[in-house]
């Protein structure tokens, strides 16, 4: 197993502490898993990890990481729709999925400091999951992030810089101390094994109902649950598991679209320029999506549609969620505002299922 760069193919052994290639290119792993089969999952482990056969993991660091992430239900809403309780995470966001991967495999090669940025939830899943681990964690988030966010990340003994300007100027802060102070850059976008930690949620939905939904709806702003649903949905199809893709919707904000605006062009890579208008859905809220040009190739090879949430709905959707009984964040909420807004357009659609990826006291703000 390897890294390999996602632009001119030099391979690298994936316990470098380059956070990308000396080209400038992010780092794909090389790495092809088992045939997926449910008699391969550790039946016994309740947490992702259950799903490890399927993972590049060496060691049994993740039994002493590990807080129990994952094995998150799926609540049938209404005659349509289904609900993936991913709020319901060790630090309330489906990142944990992604960030005990990431700091397993950071513990393994023996990592013991690590920097991130974050629009607050996946710094929260990766200064919980260092401090569970005894790495040192600092933190940047930009400003304006839920305060509530920022205090769970200081209780987790993470160093927490806020970072004026926007969520891309923070990560380009935060890149900035990675390149001059050689920190290893823990970071959801950057590091393809926080991928491998994402393909759980798609494991977990066949293991759960025994089948995929037609429809999927995924939150869109670096694309980290994107990348490991599409991936995983591969290994399924490979696997002869399922016989095609489901339909599937990825949501950006209204205030911030840029893969929408690619798609409209056809562009092979979004314009790195886009400048976010304020929105509440802070945590798509990504004008320079790193991994773009891989997003984009699923995009068109397997015709997701991506559109984006009305801003002045989302608040109302948060009600209608918290009216049932289901308090999302703001960004979670999003999701099914572009959900109502995609049925308004295209009709009605059955059988789908939505992520709710944030718990709603992260943003009452
Ligand atoms: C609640 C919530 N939903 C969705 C997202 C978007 O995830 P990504 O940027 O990986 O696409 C985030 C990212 O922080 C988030 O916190
Ligand atoms: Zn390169």
């Amino acid at each position: 197993m390897k890294y390999v760069c996602s632009i001119c193919g030099t391979t690298e052994d994936v316990a470098t502490r380059n956070a990308k290639c000396d080209c400038g290119g992010l780092w794909k792993l090389d790495y092809k898993p088992p045939a997926f089969d449910l008699a391969l999952v550790d039946r016994d482990t309740w947490s992702i990890f259950r799903y490890r056969a399927f993972m590049p993991l060496k060691g049994e660091q993740w039994r002493e990481i590990s807080l129990g992430e994952g094995m998150t239900p799926i609540v049938q809403f209404n005659k349509d729709v289904l609900l993936k309780m991913d709020y319901f995470m060790p630090t309330l966001s489906f990142k944990d999925r992604g960030a005990a991967v990431l700091i397993t495999h950071c513990k393994a090669i023996g990592v013991d400091s690590v920097v991130q940025d974050s629009s607050g939830n996946a710094g929260n899943s990766v200064a919980a999951y260092c401090a569970k681990a005894g790495i040192d964690c600092e933190i940047f988030v930009p400003e304006g992030t839920s305060p509530k966010k920022v205090n769970m990340i200081k209780a987790h003994k993470a160093h927490v810089n806020i970072v004026p300007g926007s969520r891309d100027h923070c990560a380009d802060v935060c890149r900035d101390k990675v390149a001059n102070d050689g920190k290893y850059y823990a970071n959801h976008v950057y590091n393809p094994f926080f991928y491998q930690g994402t393909k759980t949620y798609i494991y977990e939905t066949y293991e759960q109902l025994h089948r995929i939904p037609a429809h999927i709806v995924i939150p869109l702003g670096n694309g980290t649950l994107v990348i490991g649903i599409v991936k995983a949905l591969e290994e399924l199809l490979e696997s002869g598991v399922i016989e095609k893709m489901p339909q599937l919707i990825a949501v950006q904000s209204e205030h911030c679209d840029p893969f929408v605006k690619a798609v409209l062009v056809k562009a092979k890579r979004a314009a790195m320029n886009t400048t976010p208008q304020p929105t509440i859905a802070e945590g798509i809220s990504i004008g320079v999506p790193m991994r773009s040009e891989e997003i984009l190739q699923y995009i068109y090879k397997y015709d997701i549609k991506v559109i984006t949430a009305p801003e002045d709905r989302i608040l109302e959707a948060r009600m209608t969620l918290a009216a049932k009984g289901v308090y999302c964040e703001h960004t979670t909420a999003a999701n099914y505002a572009a959900y109502l807004k995609f049925c308004e357009m295209h009709g009605k659609i059955e059988d789908c299922l939505i992520p709710m990826c944030g718990a709603g006291l992260k943003s009452d703000h």
